[in-house]
């Protein structure tokens, strides 16, 4: 069974002690502290950790057992294998012992990026997911993500929900089930792509580093797709962050990342705000304090864009 905290994260005293010399070790200095930045939904230790000789290094770390050491480990061949220039920090190391794997990142220092109107922040990520998808993956990138099947192309939920809509389910939503149980079921066979996919992009998948800009974290997701998906994922966290939905629907349009591919974009945003309404009436998992609540707001920031791409 994999190890879980009560609540929110596993904390670096957690880890085995093995693991904790292994990494010193290899880091060539003590921990001297360990904070847990916040943000995020998972259990396993995310933690920026001060060695004794004031450098910082980031660590995510879990027991084998775990499924979440498989997500770490891809999460470290992609940052292995991103072209030079892209958004994301360096891979320091990959670290084991006691049946625990930790994964060394570089430290980025700064805030998560502000992604409201006010900020200047989504501006920047907008430009940089136009970089990042104008040309297509190396093939190093292409050949490690491979092996690991792309959760982006298995999102889904409108199918569910239409078989037994909830009570309170969206009237627009439920007045359109037959058409995004459509549109969602055509998602997969578009799924596909050579561009690099981040696959999970929310402000705290980012942290505005104080050097480097905005640089994207926890690429644990990662595949290979379409370009419009890291853009169209964006466009629902600025309507949470609060953006105007009928701005953030124009901004959608005109993006290079996704107005060439109008048809796909909105079935990746359907299946994407469909698997949202769907798992956000689930029983809340574990270790993920806060997640349901944060699906129920991103179903109706999706489905507030959704709407401007319908068939009227
Ligand atoms: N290289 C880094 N340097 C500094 N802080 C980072 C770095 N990578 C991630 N973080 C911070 O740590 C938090 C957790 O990291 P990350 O998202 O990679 O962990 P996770 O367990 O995969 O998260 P999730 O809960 O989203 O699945 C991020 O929200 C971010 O604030
Ligand atoms: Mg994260």
């Amino acid at each position: 069974m994999p190890v879980l905290p009560t609540s929110g994260r596993l904390r670096w005293t957690d880890v085995p002690a093995p693991l904790r010399a292994r990494l010193e070790d290899a880091l060539g200095a003590a921990v001297a502290d360990a904070v847990t930045p916040p943000g995020g939904f998972g259990h396993q230790l995310a933690a920026a950790l001060r060695l004794a000789d004031g450098r910082r290094v980031f660590v995510k770390a879990a027991d084998d057992d775990d499924p979440l050491t498989a997500a770490n480990l891809h999460e470290a061949t992609v940052l292995g294998t991103l072209p030079p220039g892209a958004p994301a920090p360096d891979l320091l190391g990959i670290h084991r012992a006691a049946d625990w794997t930790a994964v060394a990142i570089a430290h980025l220092d700064g805030p998560h990026p502000d992604l409201s109107p006010a900020s200047g922040d989504a501006g920047q990520t907008w430009a940089l997911l136009d970089k990042l998808t104008s040309s297509p993956a190396p093939a190093a990138y292409t050949a490690a993500v491979s092996t690991t099947p792309s959760t982006a192309a298995t999102l889904h939920g409108w199918a569910e929900l239409a078989a037994d809509p909830p009570t309170d389910l969206d009237p627009g939503a439920r007045t359109h089930l037959p058409q995004l149980t459509e549109l969602e079921a055509a998602w997969p066979a578009l799924a596909h792509g050579d561009r690099i996919v981040h696959g999970d992009l929310r402000a705290d998948n980012m942290v505005r580093d104080h050097t480097l800009g905005v640089t994207f974290v926890d690429w644990a997701h990662a595949t290979t797709g379409p370009a419009c998906i890291d853009t169209a994922s964006l466009a629902p966290q600025l309507v949470l962050a609060g953006h105007a939905p009928a701005d953030v629907a124009r901004l959608l349009q005109d993006h290079p990342a996704t107005a060439d591919s109008p048809e796909t974009t909105t079935a990746f945003l359907v299946a994407l705000t469909g698997h949202w309404h769907r798992n956000a009436r689930r029983p809340a998992p574990p270790g993920a304090p806060g997640l349901r609540a944060y699906q129920h707001r991103a179903a109706a920031a999706g489905l507030a864009l959704v709407g401007y791409r319908l068939r009227p």
